[in-house]
């Protein structure tokens, strides 16, 4: 009798021991489906051909060149269609010159690999909800979640213990009424507490193989969780952010059009931690002479008038009819974090658009990059700290590199010089 239980005890163990591996692999196999979600569900359906900003990708792999075109294409459209390939060009008429997200710095070959396979994998169960972007306000497509598989899993494993523990205490009466006709003394009543007590000290082998799996998939998840904090944030509003300004200022008519540099107006990107807005004596150091614009002629310029208190007409200024302009911030990161441009800008030696995206041909200032934290860590892990200019370490580096190529990682990267540490971040 007490035999068969205990077979019976670790078929049911073994049970959930495959539950568990099983459910936790569909865990990862929905990471593509979680990526797509982030950061392509804004623009594309990945199981229907219904048109967003960009094409609906069903059947897609039967249109795009073959090979690893689509892998290149997902990290830096930008770059194929400037390298004039033929249907990167093709695909950015017919989309009426729509930019599609770079993505080079945000995902890796991993991440695009899940994301294709997701694209072409079945269709999701409830498939994605998902909207178009709303031009005027900047919103991003929001989905309805639904439970993470994680927590269905440990409600699963509950109910089980749950379950196991009262088939345990049926057993006992069982066995106590048939001890009672047999006229055998009663077993005496145990705890529920007692009875596992019990079981665990006659199975302690298994016992302790089942907390490892869960300690470790606990731990997992943890890890997991603590480097992905904020993509759920970006998820709710920041990437695509791009608010209406109090004036229709535009990057392209003035960075790229007018080709003025960008540290002419944030001039402080390269000396401290913040790039800096300019103040309307800077817009003034133009404007006073350029009195109208190619689109909004002089009713968009009459507002820096108006914030500057000057009299076009007369060309004088009245400081008491002066009104600051009030721009609204783009890009926003918790005040816990601390981020500094001139150590990204000028010792980091990364341009702008690798954080900013193709800023000159933007005409709404718009957020391009997720800002989370996994974002910060994932180029950290992978650039290398830019050396060249410093003769002692660019000849350490090379000799290095030479000396152990092939056998070790001898890149020299962000995370290698405390990039991950959380004290350099958070305050
Ligand atoms: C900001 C909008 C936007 C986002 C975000 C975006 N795309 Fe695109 N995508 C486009 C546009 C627009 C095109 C059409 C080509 C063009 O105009 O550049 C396109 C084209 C494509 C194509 C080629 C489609 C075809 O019919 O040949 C693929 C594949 C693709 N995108 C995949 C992705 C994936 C994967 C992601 C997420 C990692 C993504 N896109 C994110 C806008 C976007
Ligand atoms: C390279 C920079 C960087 C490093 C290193 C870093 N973080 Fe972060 N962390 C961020 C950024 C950026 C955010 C804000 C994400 C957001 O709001 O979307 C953040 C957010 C957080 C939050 C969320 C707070 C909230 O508002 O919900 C916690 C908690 C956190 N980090 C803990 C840590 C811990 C623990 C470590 C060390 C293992 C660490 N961080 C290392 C950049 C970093
Ligand atoms: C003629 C002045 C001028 C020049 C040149 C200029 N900017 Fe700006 N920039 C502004 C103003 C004004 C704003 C605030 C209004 C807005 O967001 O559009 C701004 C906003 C921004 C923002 C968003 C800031 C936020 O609120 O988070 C970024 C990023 C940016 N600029 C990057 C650049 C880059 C990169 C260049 C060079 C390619 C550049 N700017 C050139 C005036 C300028
Ligand atoms: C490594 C990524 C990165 C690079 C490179 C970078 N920025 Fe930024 N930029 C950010 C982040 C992150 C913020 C948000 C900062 C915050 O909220 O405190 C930001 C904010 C800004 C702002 C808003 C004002 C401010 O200072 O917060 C402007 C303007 C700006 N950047 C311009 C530039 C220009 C111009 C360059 C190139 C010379 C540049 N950035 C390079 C990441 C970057
Ligand atoms: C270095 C010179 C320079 C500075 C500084 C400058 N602008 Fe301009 N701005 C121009 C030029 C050039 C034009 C285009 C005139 C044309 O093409 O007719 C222009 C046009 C404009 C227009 C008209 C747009 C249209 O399409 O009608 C607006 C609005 C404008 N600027 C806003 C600003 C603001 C706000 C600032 C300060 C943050 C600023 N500019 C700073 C040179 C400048
Ligand atoms: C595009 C790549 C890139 C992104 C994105 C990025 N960084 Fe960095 N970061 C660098 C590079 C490169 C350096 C090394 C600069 C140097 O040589 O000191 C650096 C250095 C740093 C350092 C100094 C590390 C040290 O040990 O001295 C901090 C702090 C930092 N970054 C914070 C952030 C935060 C916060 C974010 C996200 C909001 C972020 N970075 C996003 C590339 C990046």
């Amino acid at each position: 009798m007490k035999n068969n239980i205990s077979q019976a005890s670790v078929k049911t163990l073994l049970a959930v021991v495959f539950t568990v591996f099983a459910l936790s692999s569909k865990i990862y196999a929905q990471d593509g489906e979680k990526l797509f979600k982030q950061n392509c569900a804004v623009c594309h359906k990945s199981h229907d051909d219904q048109k967003l900003t960009g094409p609906g990708l069903k059947g897609v792999f039967d249109r795009v060149p073959k090979g690893d075109w689509i892998n290149k294409w997902i990290l830096n459209s930008e770059k194929m269609i400037k390298s004039g390939d033929a249907y990167a060009v093709k695909i950015y008429g017919d989309n009426g010159k729509a930019a599609m997200t770079v993505f080079e710095g945000q995902l890796n070959d991993k991440d695009v690999a899940a994301i294709i396979g997701f694209i072409k994998g079945p269709p999701p169960k409830g498939d994605v909800v998902t909207k178009g972007p709303d031009p005027e306000s900047g919103e991003v497509a929001s989905s309805n979640g639904g439970i993470e598989p994680l927590y269905l899993t440990l409600g699963f494993i509950v109910i089980l213990i749950i379950l196991i523990g009262s088939l345990r205490s049926v057993r006992a009466s069982l066995q106590n009424s048939s001890n009672r006709a047999e006229g055998k003394p009663e077993n005496p009543e145990m705890t529920f507490g007692q009875e596992v007590k019990n079981w665990i000290s006659g199975h302690k082998r298994l016992v302790g193989v089942f907390s490892i799996i869960i300690v470790f998939i606990g731990m997992k998840s943890c890890w997991d969780a603590c480097y992905n904090i904020g993509v759920y944030y970006d998820y709710r509003t920041q990437k695509g952010y791009k608010p209406e300004q109090p004036i229709k200022f535009s990057h392209k008519l003035h960075a790229g059009d007018n080709e003025i540099a960008c540290q002419y107006c944030h001039s402080t990107v390269e000396k401290s931690r913040h790039a800096g807005i300019p103040t309307v004596n800077i817009c003034m150091n133009c404007h006073k002479g350029i009195q109208t614009g190619p689109v909004y002629k002089d009713k968009e310029i009459a507002k820096i008038y108006d914030a500057a208190g000057f009299d076009a007409k007369a060309g004088t200024y009245d400081n008491s009819k002066q009104n600051p302009l009030k721009w609204i911030k783009v890009h926003n990161l918790p005040d816990h974090v601390y981020f500094n441009h001139s150590q990204h800008v000028v010792v980091g030696k990364v341009e702008c658009t690798t954080c900013h995206g193709d800023v000159k041909n933007m005409t709404v200032a718009e957020q391009k990059s997720p800002l989370t934290m996994k974002w910060c860590i994932e180029c950290h892990r992978k650039t290398e700290v830019a050396m060249a200019g410093n003769a002692y370490y660019d000849r350490l580096h090379k000799a290095l590199k030479e000396k152990y190529a092939g056998q070790y990682d001898v890149k020299f990267t962000v995370d290698k010089i405390g990039g991950l540490e959380c004290a350099k971040c958070h305050y």
